[in-house]
Formats: structure tokens, sequence, C-alpha cells
């Protein structure tokens, strides 16, 4: 009799599972209104009047305008415990969307690009929940809305704001739905998952003249475009082959006349690694690469590097709970990818230089449905059905975490 309770036990669909998938459509259309309303960083607020709507409604204790447009919802469980911050970013990109679905953007040259409309929609889905099952977990459960991942950056303003503080935050996650990945699949990884990102502009001043007299000039095209050349070599031969990283030069102009040799020539470009001791080296490369090509030129320059987000780095022992809560909701130990690693920056990373955490990805790849355009591109959509896995992961999460 025993093992044929347990057996029907265990083949009954989980309480928290089915009143997660009733909340699925709710997700759809929510994700769908911040679809149609994207905001550029710092701007967000339409998106941030929605949550603070729905949070209010719900009666969860809540904080606007943190980091100009970000909010913070605490919702506390039934008995003291453990404090843990959900992260999610609210911000759109400047693109002009393609796709022609009837969610498309109504904001001409602004759209949800990258999927943090539904990291909104999973946050507040998450929120709606927890609030109703406050006798499931212990502790707090504080929720990030964050602004302006895709730049300058809102991670690193909240934390300035206190977010961390106030009751301290013990652990912080957070997720990306994921296009790289197909739908069913979820990414987790201790130590770095996705790399530092860093930007460098360079204006190469050589000296202009008549195109059929180059003897009487600096090229400074020619002097351009060995440096670019140059700074292939950093990645090839001055970082460790087991260390990853990225050189690219995104932009290069000069010029104004087939006839007439270039006094100057512009370059921008980014810079990507995991191991935080490239993040001396490489600057330093660019910087002698760029100041040896010019001097063999009798050319001079003017450079500037800057350091936008740090490498996102989890935690080992919450990646661990991570994967083991996500190897159950997916119910396949193969849908938990486990070395998913990309060159991509997040400003997360701040959160994680502060408190342990772990950053994951859910898989929203879905070929069947052409939903599996590369993110920031125009026609990039996710499948939605992703919206209520990062819903139970995170609920999942807080039940183990916050025990
Ligand atoms: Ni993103």
């Amino acid at each position: 009799m025993v093992s044929t309770f347990r057996e029907s036990q265990a083949t009954q669909p989980s309480p928290v599972r089915s009143q997660i998938q009733a909340l699925q459509p709710t997700l759809v259309e929510w994700r769908r209104w911040l679809h149609q309303r994207p905001e550029l960083g710092f701007q967000e607020h339409l998106t941030s009047e929605f949550v603070a709507r729905k949070l209010q409604e719900w009666g969860i204790e809540h904080q606007t305008g943190v980091a100009q447009t970000g909010i913070v919802a605490t919702i506390k469980g039934a008995k003291p415990g453990p404090i843990l911050a959900i992260r999610a970013d609210m911000d759109a990109l400047p693109i002009l969307e393609e796709n022609q679905v009837p969610y498309r953007s109504l904001h001409d040259g602004k759209m949800h690009a990258c999927g943090h409309d539904g990291h909104t929609a999973i946050a507040l889905g998450t929120a709606y929940y927890l609030a109703h099952h406050r006798d499931d977990f212990a502790g707090t459960v504080k929720l990030l809305f964050q602004p302006a991942e895709e730049g300058p950056g809102g991670a690193k303003p909240m934390i300035e704001a206190g977010v961390l503080e106030n009751p301290t935050v013990d652990a912080i996650v957070g997720l990306h739905l994921w296009n790289n990945l197909p739908i069913g699949t979820v990414g987790v990884r201790s130590g770095p998952l996705m790399a530092a990102t860093e930007c460098f502009r360079c204006q190469i001043h050589g000296k202009g003249g008549h195109g059929a007299m180059p003897h009487q000039t600096i090229d400074s095209i020619l002097v351009a475009s060995q440096v670019v050349q140059a700074l292939q070599t950093i990645v090839a031969r001055n970082v460790n082959p087991v260390d990853a990283a990225v050189v690219t030069v995104g932009t290069l102009h000069a010029g104004t006349a087939l006839n007439v040799i270039a006094d100057s020539a512009s370059m921008s470009g980014t810079v990507r690694y995991f191991n935080p001791e490239l993040g001396e080296h490489i600057p330093q490369r660019i910087q002698d690469i760029i100041a040896g090509v010019c001097q063999g030129h009798g050319a001079t320059y003017d450079l500037d590097y800057w350091r936008l987000y740090p490498p996102v780095i989890n935690d080992p022992a919450i990646a661990d709970l991570v994967r083991s809560v996500a190897t159950n909701v997916i119910e396949t130990p193969a849908g938990v990818v486990p070395e998913c690693q990309t060159m991509g920056g997040e400003d997360m990373s701040f959160f994680l230089q502060e408190v342990p955490g772990c950053y994951f990805f859910l898989g929203t790849a879905n070929l069947s449905q052409n939903l599996a355009y590369p993110h920031h591109h125009p026609r990039f959509d996710f499948d939605e059905s992703a919206l209520q896995t990062g819903v139970e992961i995170f609920v999942r999460f807080v039940e183990k975490y916050c025990a």
C-alpha cells in the first residue's frame, strides 16, 4: 500500500507547476504588453509604472524610482530566513522591429530585441506567485527590476542606491532568455559565464596631402589598417590559448576623396575576456601596438580605453543549486547544458561582485516556429512557453534556498 501511495504521489503533477501553468496566459499577456512598449535605458517609465501597478494590486511592498526607473519589490516569507535577490532587466534597444506580429513594437525605432520584456514578465509572475504563497518559504525575496542593462548600465547605480542592503542580500539569481539554446533547455555554469566588456576609441593623426604625392604625407589610412591587423595578434599571440578573448575593431572611418591622402583616421572597438588578469594585459598591448605602429610611420594617436562591465562569474554553490532546481523543472538532465558560455557581456556582473549568485540562460529558440533569430536582430522573438519555466525555476529556487 505504501509503495502504491508513493507511486501515485510521484505521478501527480506538482501543485507548484499546475499553478504556474495556469499563470502562463497572463505571463504572455504581460510580455506582449511590454513588447509593444519598448523603452530605452533609464527611460523605462511605462514599464516601471506597469510593474508598480501590478505590485500595488497584489499588496507587495515596493520602492519605485530606484536608480531613476528601477523598482525593488520585497516579499517576506512566513518565517525569518535568508535574503535572496532576483534580478530582471527591463530595457529595450534602438532597433526598428521587422516582425509582423500582432504585438509588434508601437514605439518606432525601439524594440525588445533581447528578451528583457520576458525577463520583466517572469519576475512579475514570480512576485505574484510568492506573494500568494508566503507560507512556502522563509526569509525575504527582493525582486530587482533593473533599468538600462543595454547601456550605460543600471546595475551599478542600483547597488549605489543600496538595493543590496536593508536587509542585506545573501545571494542573487537572474536569468537571460537565450535564443542560442533550444526551448526546453537551461544553461548553467559555475565560474565565468559571460565576458568582461570593454571599449576603445582611437584617432590616428597622420599628414594629409595629394593622392599622387604620397612622399609628402603620412597616410593615416595605411597606419590605421596596419593597426587593425596588428591588434589581431593580441588574441592570436599574446593571450594564453586556453583563455578566451576577443579584440574586435567595429568601426574605421577615414578620408573624404579618392585622390586625397587622409589626414586622420578613427576607429573603435570592443574587448572581451573572462580571466581578470587579461584586464591589465590586453589594454596594455593595444596601447603598445598602436604606439609602435604609429611611431614606425611618424604618426601620432589619441587612445581612450574604458571598462563597461566586468565578467559575469557565478558562485559554484549557488550554481549547483540552480542546476539541481533546473534539472527538476526541465525533467531531462540532458536539458541542463553545463558548459554554456558566451563572450557577450551583462551588468549582472556588478551584483555578482557584491553577492554570491548565479546568472543562467533559459533556452527560447524554436526553429519549427521560426523563433531563432539572434538577440539584437530586428526579427528577434522567442518561444513564450519558456516564461512559465522561468517562473517555476525561480519559485523552486526560492523554496529550496529560503527553506
Ligand atoms: Ni539582454
